[in-house]
């Protein structure tokens, strides 16, 4: 096993050991000790660096100079009210798929409109209205028949909407099959033929204004190759559709840059580097204003979920961990058999075991590691279960009627609760017997 010193490297230096007052060594987020916030606020806990979500906006922004570009954070990855000002604060705008993401980005950013792209197959008549009131930047139509809806909306409220067509380039993303949406099979965007037809169409609208091609071929990439290709089809298509008399200012290019979830393999700053070359050079002279829409490389590592060890328990040989966390709090290894590392807050031992980590939840899907080799832990020890920060929290149920967890964002020597743990009685609100 990598130790555990070697493993958090890509975390550094929000996360990080350090000598706590106990004189013992302990992870600490920033300035404060894990332990301390576990302690205080109860577990499961998902704790944020706010250094590390400022660091990676700044780090995009430094990639992308070359070209005027707009961030526009998408928030399905994270969308607490908390992060979403952080976020907001550093002059980011944001992508959003739904009213109710759209109303976030209000609460957070009254005055953000002006930097809000709304992408999904599935807008409502009612989100387009909201959206369209709204003056947001960009509507990322995915249909002819959502086209038609959104000229009749706009007629009818008098309000000009500017519309890119999300394509689909019919590129593999090379990810998880349940996250890759570049391919015709998928649900998402517009091949490029056809598109060609609804840009023809959207101009004779006289609420609709052509502004933008746009593309996400799928999340959780690290071929940047896959990049390179979507963005040369998109790039022809900017020039055809040009030739045609179309205004393209806007080549929108989605989210999707993957990170390290397995540890040290490069650093962030060459990642978003070779990114930026796979998305600018097929854009070369094109004299665009770039979008993106990046979640979770701003946030994926900014965050931790930290739990509880309740039991140790052995079936046969097979060992298990059995914490306080389940897969109604992260759903990630269920859904995907994503991989997280699991460290121990405290390190207390050099010993190893192989051993499943898994939650309370009666589903044997319900684990966030299976054997894995770990360092020797106690019932009552502290595991942080990292790389989290994006489709975690956000992804968070109530099966079983568990409360979803707190979670703390941390600012140096500050931490925040950003959201409350979810109460019984917060539960039974909703509900009429
Ligand atoms: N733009 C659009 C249109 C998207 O559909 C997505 C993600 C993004 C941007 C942001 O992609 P990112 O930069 O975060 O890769 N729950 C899954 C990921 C689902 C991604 C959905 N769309 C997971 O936990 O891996």
């Amino acid at each position: 096993m990598k130790g555990e010193r070697e493993s958090l490297a890509l975390r550094r230096p929000s996360f990080a050991y350090r000598a706590a007052r106990s004189g013992k060594s302990e992870l600490f987020c920033e300035a404060v000790a894990l332990e301390s916030l576990a302690a205080r606020h109860g577990t499961p806990l998902y704790v944020y660096s706010a250094a590390m979500i400022r660091a990676r906006l700044d780090a995009f922004a430094r990639a992308f100079r070359p070209i005027p570009h707009t961030l526009c954070y998408s928030v399905k990855a994270n969308s607490t009210l908390a992060i979403l000002r952080l976020v907001a604060g550093e002059g980011v705008g944001f992508d959003v798929v739904s009213g109710g993401e759209l109303q976030r980005v209000f609460r957070a950013s009254p005055k953000g409109a002006g930097k809000v792209v709304f992408s999904g197959v599935g807008k409502t008549a009612a989100e387009l209205e909201f959206a369209l009131r709204s003056g947001i930047l960009l509507f990322n139509a995915e249909s002819a028949s959502e086209l038609k809806l959104l000229s009749a909306t706009a007629a009818r409220l008098k309000k000009r909407a500017a519309i890119a067509i999300r394509v689909n380039p019919d590129v593999s993303a090379k990810t998880h099959p349940y996250i890759s949406t570049g391919l015709h099979q998928h649900k998402f965007g517009v091949p490029i033929p056809e598109a060609r037809t609804l840009y023809a169409l959207a101009a004779q609208q006289p609420y609709l204004t052509v502004a933008g091609v746009s593309v996400h071929i799928g999340s959780q990439i690290t071929n940047m190759g896959t990049f390179q290709e979507a963005l040369g089809r998109v790039a022809d298509l900017v020039r055809r559709l040009r030739r045609q008399g179309h205004d393209i200012r806007y080549v929108d290019a989605g989210g999707g840059l993957g990170i390290s979830y397995e540890g040290a393999q490069g650093n962030f700053e060459e990642q978003i580097a070779a990114y930026a070359r796979a998305v600018l050079t097929p854009l070369r002279g094109l004299n665009v204003h770039l979008l993106l829409e990046p979640g979770r490389a701003i946030v994926g590592a900014a965050g931790v979920l930290l739990a509880r060890v309740l039991y140790r328990k052995t079936n046969r040989r097979k060992r298990f961990l059995i914490v306080d966390a389940g897969m109604n709090d992260l759903l990630r290894p269920s859904l995907y058999s994503a991989y997280h590392e699991i460290v121990s807050v405290r390190r207390k031992s050099h010993e190893t075991e192989i051993t499943d980590v898994v939650g309370p939840i009666c589903e044997t899907g319900d684990f966030f590691a299976r054997d894995r080799k770990l360092p020797l832990v106690d019932e009552g020890d502290l595991l942080a279960i990292l790389d989290v920060g994006a489709y975690g929290s956000v992804l968070g149920s109530n099966y079983n009627t568990r409360g979803r967890a707190a979670e703390v964002l941390v600012d140096g020597t500050r931490a925040k609760v950003i959201r409350r743990r979810e109460s019984f009685e917060d539960q039974m609100r909703m509900e009429n017997p």
